[in-house]
């Protein structure tokens, strides 16, 4: 299927060159996600004189980068697996954030990290362990790293409001600190299910449980007629029972996912049912015109930089899921080629001619660039031959197994939540911060301190 021609101006010239996009074909997908993968390294200050390697440039947040390299291990993987200079930038980058504990709680980001953002770097790691990209030390495996992130993670279960939970934030000063969400607990749920399927450790599938139970039990999700609503999270004040309704895709996409690699670990129907189920209502949700659009944001462009990007997860969880399912491509493939085709068709705008727009239904470029931009683009493509390469790895099928359960929790690190090693300097930094947040809130009268 012919789908769209690139036009690619050097210097004064205008070239055009046509690129036959194949839904489907390999060869050809890979061809075009060369294009939105090249544009994404444009944001990358590792490559930059005096920039700091593993990090993009600002507006975008760290929990980006861990977005960015996580769809980039499955572009090297599907798609230019033998290009080591691609390699290395992507395992010096990713290694290069996992923090003095490696735990990916680096310092650098010790005022502003949330449970969300170390579960989606916590993604990445898992996606280095599961596509066998090389180890980035002899002393830390990725998969090492990736239990150090869930193991950390799941120390700050609290059961102290509203009977369990992680909060969103780790740390006290930050506001959301008295938030629990969805996606900070859903990404505890996935990364659980990823390390069951990994390691075949049945630990894991009892956590992975308990996150799924405590989210029903507290509402976070909603079964209203045939329609299964997943909310953003509540305040844990009253008992979380004030929930915030919006929805967004890569929740549900995190979650669909998790319950992929449960049923493909456990061969239990149940989690197939879940994520069948999860998959029917967020292709019908997230979508205009058939194609993929963030729902509760994308009308009147009201999203913000962090909500553009999420479609970038949503895509390389229904691509995942649809392996680990046999048979539940039937569900997503008509609305995964369409938002691909779509995106693609977008990604023709910029000074390159090949930078990609934020609404795909708009038939071409619409004038709005970004980081989030080129990795949505680049992984509803990713997503659409996921088919054609062996499933994520597992220590069974020759997946590393320098495996460390105990990773994370040294007697460095503090367990038991919300405290981290914080040197001097950024805990001056903190207090200003939190003094700055309370001056800005107590003035909207609406902090509560606990
Ligand atoms: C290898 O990867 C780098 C970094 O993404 C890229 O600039 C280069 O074009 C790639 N080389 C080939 C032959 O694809
Ligand atoms: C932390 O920030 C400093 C100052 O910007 C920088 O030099 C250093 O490379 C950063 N480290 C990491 C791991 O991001
Ligand atoms: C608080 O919410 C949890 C989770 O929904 C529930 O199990 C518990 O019974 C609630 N506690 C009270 C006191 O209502
Ligand atoms: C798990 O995924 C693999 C790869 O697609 C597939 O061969 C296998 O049948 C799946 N397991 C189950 C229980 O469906
Ligand atoms: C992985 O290592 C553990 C010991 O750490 C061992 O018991 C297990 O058999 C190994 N699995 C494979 C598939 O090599
Ligand atoms: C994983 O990578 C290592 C090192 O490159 C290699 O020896 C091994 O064969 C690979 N395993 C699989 C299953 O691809
Ligand atoms: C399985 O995981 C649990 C929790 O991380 C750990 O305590 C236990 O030692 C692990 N078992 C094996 C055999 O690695």
């Amino acid at each position: 299927m012919r789908l769209h021609q690139f036009l690619v101006s050097l210097f004064m010239i205008t070239i055009t060159i046509a690129v036959d996009i194949t839904i489907g074909d390999v060869d050809s997908v890979c061809e075009a996600a060369k294009y939105v993968a090249d544009g994404e390294w444009n944001y990358y200050e590792g490559l930059k004189y005096g920039g700091v390697v593993g990090m993009f440039a600002s507006p975008n947040y760290w929990w980006n980068a861990g977005e960015a390299f996580g769809g980039m291990v499955i572009y090297y993987t599907f798609c230019d697996n033998k290009n080591e200079s691609l390699r290395d930038l992507i395992v010096d980058g990713m290694y290069a954030q996992a923090g003095s504990d490696y735990n990916y709680i680096p310092s650098n980001q010790s005022l502003t990290e949330g449970n969300d953002d170390q579960g989606v770097w916590g993604m990445a790691i898992m996606e280095a362990a599961e596509r066998n990209l090389t180890q980035p030390s002899d002393d830390h495996s990725w998969i090492a790293l990736s239990q150090a992130i869930f193991n950390t993670m799941n120390a700050r279960w609290d059961t102290s409001h509203c009977s369990g939970g992680l909060r969103w934030q780790i740390f006290t000063w930050n506001s959301g600190y008295d938030y629990k969400n969805t996606i900070s607990n859903g990404l505890l749920f996935h990364l659980a299910a990823r390390l069951a399927r990994y390691t075949g450790n049945d630990s894991y599938v009892d956590t992975a449980e308990k996150v799924w139970n405590w989210m029903s039990d507290v509402g976070f999700f909603n079964r209203d007629g045939d329609d299964l609503i997943i909310y953003d999270g509540a305040k844990i004040a009253n008992n979380c029972s004030a929930i915030t309704k919006t929805r967004w895709s890569y929740t549900y996409g995190i979650l669909l996912s998790g319950c992929a690699y449960l049923y493909n670990h456990t061969q239990d129907e149940t989690w197939k049912e879940y994520s069948e189920e999860i998959i029917r209502v967020a292709v019908d949700y997230f979508q205009s015109d058939g194609i993929m659009s963030e729902a509760s944001c994308a009308s009147g462009s009201h999203c913000n930089n962090d909500q553009r990007s999420f479609r970038s997860l949503f895509s390389r969880c229904l691509g995942v899921a649809s392996v680990l399912i046999p048979g539940s491509d039937s569900l997503m493939s008509d609305f995964l080629t369409k938002s691909a085709e779509a995106a693609a068709q977008s990604c023709s705008g910029g000074t390159d001619g090949v930078t990609c727009g934020e609404d795909w239904t708009a038939s071409g470029y619409d004038g709005v660039y970004g980081l989030g931009e080129q990795m949505s683009a680049l992984e509803v493509m990713l997503s659409t031959i996921q088919g054609n390469f062996a499933a994520p790895l597992t220590v069974d099928t020759g997946g590393n197994n320098d495996t460390d359960s105990e990773a994370g929790l040294g007697s460095e690190v503090q367990t038991n939540s919300n405290e981290v090693k914080i040197s001097g300097k950024d805990k001056a930094g903190a207090g200003v911060l939190t003094a700055v947040v309370l001056a800005i809130l107590s003035g909207g009268g609406a902090w509560m301190i606990f």
